[in-house]
């Protein structure tokens, strides 16, 4: 039997959201989602992808609080579906880093992933479901979300 890698909900497009539109989209797309799964949330520095991978973390039943992973790098949390990883690479240090947080485990593991500063890997990224966020021009409480 074949699944599709790409939740359905995936596929938005281009949506301008204010944030608990966002969030909703998130929980959508957690409830959606089909592990194994990595997805990369990319955007400038507070565009909202912790805000978003929070959303997604809510949809995938993931109860625990959804902190920034920003020095740890990985933070994991359980859900009755899946292990779930939630990893910021904006201060890596290196590709030894990415290695030594278990990198290449997590990526090929059983989980649903989410990378935030994912162009960080470089050629490390695997196959997956690319999310970016930006700032809308004029708005400060909306963002574009580009899915899909
Ligand atoms: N429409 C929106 N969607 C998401 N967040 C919004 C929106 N409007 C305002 N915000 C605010 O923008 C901020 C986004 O912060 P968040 O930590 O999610 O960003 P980030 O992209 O993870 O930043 P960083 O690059 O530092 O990790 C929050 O304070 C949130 O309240
Ligand atoms: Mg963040």
């Amino acid at each position: 039997m074949t699944r599709p890698l790409v939740p359905p909900l995936a596929s938005g497009g281009r949506l301008v959201l204010d944030e608990s539109e966002l969030r909703e989209w998130g929980m959508n797309f957690g409830q959606a989602a089909l592990a194994p799964l990595v997805v990369t949330l990319s955007g400038e520095l507070g565009s909202g992808k912790t805000t978003l991978a929070q959303a997604i973390c809510a949809g995938y039943e993931v109860t625990e609080a959804v902190t920034s992973p920003t020095y740890a790098l990985v933070h994991e949390y359980s859900s009755p579906r899946s292990p779930v990883f939630h990893i910021d690479l904006y201060r890596l240090d290196g590709e030894v880093q990415l290695t030594n947080i278990g990198w290449d485990e997590i990526v090929n593991g059983r989980g649903l992933v989410l990378v935030e500063w994912p162009e960080r890997a470089g050629s490390r990224l695997p196959p997956h479901v690319p999310i970016a966020l930006e700032y809308e021009p004029g708005d400060p409480s909306r963002r574009i979300l580009l899915a899909g």
